[in-house]
Order: C-alpha cells, then structure tokens, then sequence
C-alpha cells in the first residue's frame, strides 16, 4: 500500500479530520492508530455494492439525477477494476475503506460522486458491509462444515464393525464402534451447522437508512435497498441498527464452538497417534518432524488446531468487551470489531478445510483397538448386566464381576479367557452363553437402539446422515 503524506483529497483536506472544522491536523501517530483502512480494504467489494443499493435507491426516489446514478455506477465498475487489479491506491490518511473509496470516486466523476453519501452515514454503511461480508463467509463456511461431516461420514461408513475401546475418564470403560465414535463428531458439527444458520437470519437484516444514528429527512426506501442485497428485512430501530454487534458477537460465539469440537477430535487423533496407543496413523502430509529427533513425526496440524482454538476464543471475549460499556449510538470502539471477526472467519475456514482433507485420509488400525478393548475389562458391564439377566439384583451382579475382575487382574486374563469354571465361581448363574457378551463384538452389538452403538445402527446413523447432507 503506497502512502502519500497529506495529499489533498477529494473529500477536501482530509488528515484524519473533514474540512474547515478543525485548526490543527492530528498527529502522524494517531492517524495510524485511528485508521483502518489496512484491515477493512478486505470489505472493499461489499462496500461498493452496498453504495450501489443506496445510490440506485436515491435515484428511484428521485433524491438524485438518473444521471449521476449512471456516472456513480461507472465510476464504481472502474473503482472495482483497480481494487481486483491490485493498483488501487489505499491510503492512510483517507482512514477507512469507506472514504477511500468515496474519496476516489469523486476524484472519478466529480460531482455526482460527492451525491452519493446523501441520507447516508458511515456508521450506517460499515455496519450493512459488515453483514454483507459475513452473510458471505457464513454461506461457504457452512458448505465447509457439511464437506466436513462428509468427510466424517465416509470415515464411519467404512468402520461401522470396528471395535475399540469407548472411553470414559480415558480409561477403557466399554467396547464401541469406531464408526459410532466418529458419528458422534458428526452430530457436533451438525450442532454448528445448525447455528451458523440460524446465526445468518440475524446477520441478515440492512441497516442502511439509518444514517449516522436517527435516520434521514430524505424520503428513502429502505425496502428496495434491503431488497437490491439480498437482506431478508431491515433493522427496526436507527440507534440499534448502527450500534449493536451482537450478530458479529453471536458468529463468534458459534465459530468457537466449533473450533471446540474440532479441538476435541485434534486431541483425540493426536492421542490415537501416540506410539503408546497406536491406534491410527495420520498421512505425511499433515504431519512435521523434529529438527533435532530424526524418527520424529509429529501431528502439528491437529496440534495447532487445538492451539487456534484459544485465538477464537479470544476474539469472543474481545467482542463481548468491546460491547459491554458503549452507550447507544456508534462509537469508534466498533472499528475494533473487525480484526477479531476477520481472523475467526480465516482460523475456522482454514481449519474446517484442512481437517476435512484429514479426515479423509486417517489411516486406522483396527487390531491395535481390538487388543486395547481386551486389555481393559471392557466387556466387565456386559457380565454383570447378563448376571441381571439371569435373575441377579445389579449391585450383587456388580460385585460379583468386581471380584472377577480383580482376580483376572492378577492372572492377566480379559474376562472372556476365564475357563467355564472359574466364571462359575463367582456366581453360580453363569453359563456356557456367556462368552458371546464377553465378546467385545457382542457387547457392541448388542447396544441395538437408537443412538446405541451397535453396527446396525451406526449404519443407520450413517444413512440419515448422508440423506441429510446430500
Ligand atoms: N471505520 C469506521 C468503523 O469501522 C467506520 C465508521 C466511522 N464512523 C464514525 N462516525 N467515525 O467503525
């Protein structure tokens, strides 16, 4: 971005102050620090569609010449040209996206670009370019959440009967499906999914005409603007619809829930990693070694994913602060909405990106989850709820295979090793069927309802799913 120092503008002598109000110019320092335009230039194109909305509209209402609509919209076209060719010359002292802009435009066409702020306010067009450009974001990045839980989809469909241990206190606690387990992180994402939807329709709304906090005495149409952005209605108070961010607050919010899950499935697959555990490998691709340990790979994707989380969070806690003590209308705190809104849509855009990719690609072990499962009693319920069965009231069940339990312990047996006779020992209830709820296979499968980690329905799980997604 070149910098020209105190040029004169067509906005007149703009640095960082308008015009003949002023007697002394700020300081090189405080022009930095209030502009933002090297941040908000990203709002660049939404900006010009919505003065496009609002420069239509003031013609229809015949508030300006059809004349100088053409001479705005040609202007605009050029303007735009120069910003996706990169030769658009952002500048500091113009402040923000907005007067850069408007500043270029009359520097355009002149007269006709100075009509153009007519019945508008600053406070009124960053607020509908903010939800313009996050209606955007908001749009592709539910299509990521759903490539995501495609992706997730895929991965359980091929492993509805692969046993691993279901963890609670990550001690091995019951045997689950692989596919069941992977599920589960579906319906987390579908959650996210869910609010950022629901997030949109409050995104949604236009605040333009409500100028710089009161609303205008020229006879706009807010309607038609709504209507020309595609925005589902308009904002019904003028002090509300410049001021509050809670829309921009609420995305970051679900944006942090789903980093959360993503953060929760990072540490889970790095833990899965672990030579200790073994029970997957991730492909070279996602993975980095270490400068010093040669045998070293490590899965730093996962790893930053989790670590990306706290900079999501962040960005909620700073919004919510930046809110909390501003009296109705605007106030320049607002500019500081951005950056942290900004970086929330790239963190979870890039992350959802790659971990869809990773997904895909998880490379699992199914023997390494089968001997974990029968290292860790996993099947000890399965007993005890066949004692039950078999007429046993469940604390004595409990007890029973307890002492079991601490017996093959010692033997280093799974319960399924115990011969007849030794099972026998701890109630006389047991028979010969009982090996089929020791199995870990059987103890899955027989967790046969809705939600249940049984094959069938993790397989019926995983057609919903692709019903819903397709
Ligand atoms: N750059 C400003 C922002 O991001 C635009 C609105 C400025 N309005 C004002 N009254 N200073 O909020």
């Amino acid at each position: 971005m070149s910098e020209k120092k105190d040029q004169p503008s067509s906005l007149g002598n703009v640095s960082g102050h308008f015009s003949g109000r002023f007697s002394e110019p700020v300081t090189e320092l405080v022009k930095r620090f209030t502009a933002s335009v090297t941040f908000d230039k990203r709002m660049a194109a939404v900006d010009i569609q919505g003065s496009l909305a609002h420069a239509r509209m003031l013609a229809k209402q015949g508030i300006i010449a059809t004349k100088d609509l053409a001479e705005i919209e040609r202007g605009m076209a050029a303007i735009s040209a120069e910003i996706a060719a990169g030769t658009f010359d952002w500048r500091v002292d113009l402040e923000d996206v907005h007067m850069n802009i408007e500043s270029r435009l009359i520097a355009a066409i002149g007269d006709a670009g100075k009509r153009l702020h007519t019945g508008r306010s600053r406070n009124d067009q960053v607020a509908t370019d903010i939800r313009l450009w996050l209606r955007g974001e908001i749009d592709g990045l539910i299509g990521l959440l759903r490539a995501m839980q495609l992706a997730l989809v895929g991965l359980a469909e091929k492993h509805t009967d692969t046993i691993m241990p279901g963890f609670t206190h990550l001690q091995v606690a019951q045997p689950v499906t692989f596919g069941h387990h992977i599920m589960a992180y579906v319906e987390m994402l579908a959650r996210d999914e869910a609010r950022m939807v629901d997030c949109r329709k409050r995104v949604n709304r236009l605040p333009l005409g409500a100028a710089a906090l009161a609303g205008t005495s020229y006879p706009i149409d807010r309607e038609f603007v709504a209507k020309e952005l595609g925005f589902d209605g308009v904002c019904e108070n003028s002090l509300d619809a410049v001021s509050d961010r809670d829309f921009a607050i609420e995305f970051v919010s679900a944006a942090a829930l789903v980093m959360t899950h993503l953060s929760r499935f990072s540490e889970e697959l790095i833990i899965w990693m672990s030579q200790s555990v073994g029970f997957i490998n991730l492909p070279d691709r996602f993975c980095y070694s270490s400068s010093i340990m040669p045998q070293k790979k490590n899965p730093d994707v996962p790893e930053l994913i989790r670590g990306k989380t706290g900079r999501v969070n962040g960005h909620l806690v700073a919004l919510l602060t930046l809110m909390k003590g501003q009296p109705l209308a605007y106030n320049k705190d607002n500019q500081e909405d951005k950056e942290p809104l900004f970086d929330t849509v790239d963190t979870i855009r890039d992350s959802l990106t790659i971990m869809a990719d990773l997904a895909a690609a998880i490379e699992v072990r199914p023997e390494r989850m089968r001997a974990a499962v029968l290292r860790g009693f996993a099947t000890a319920t399965d007993l005890a709820d066949y004692l039950v069965k078999k007429g046993l009231a469940f604390r004595d069940a409990h007890e029973a295979v307890a002492r079991a339990v601490r017996d093959a312990e010692k033997s280093g047996k799974d319960l399924a090793e115990l011969p007849l006779e030794t099972l026998c020992g701890y109630s006389g209830l047991v028979g010969e069927d009982v090996y089929a709820v020791l199995a870990p296979e059987g103890s899955a499968a027989s967790r046969n309802h809705i939600g249940g980690t049984a094959p069938r329905q993790v397989r019926a799980a995983v057609e919903q799913a692709r019903k819903r997604l397709n």
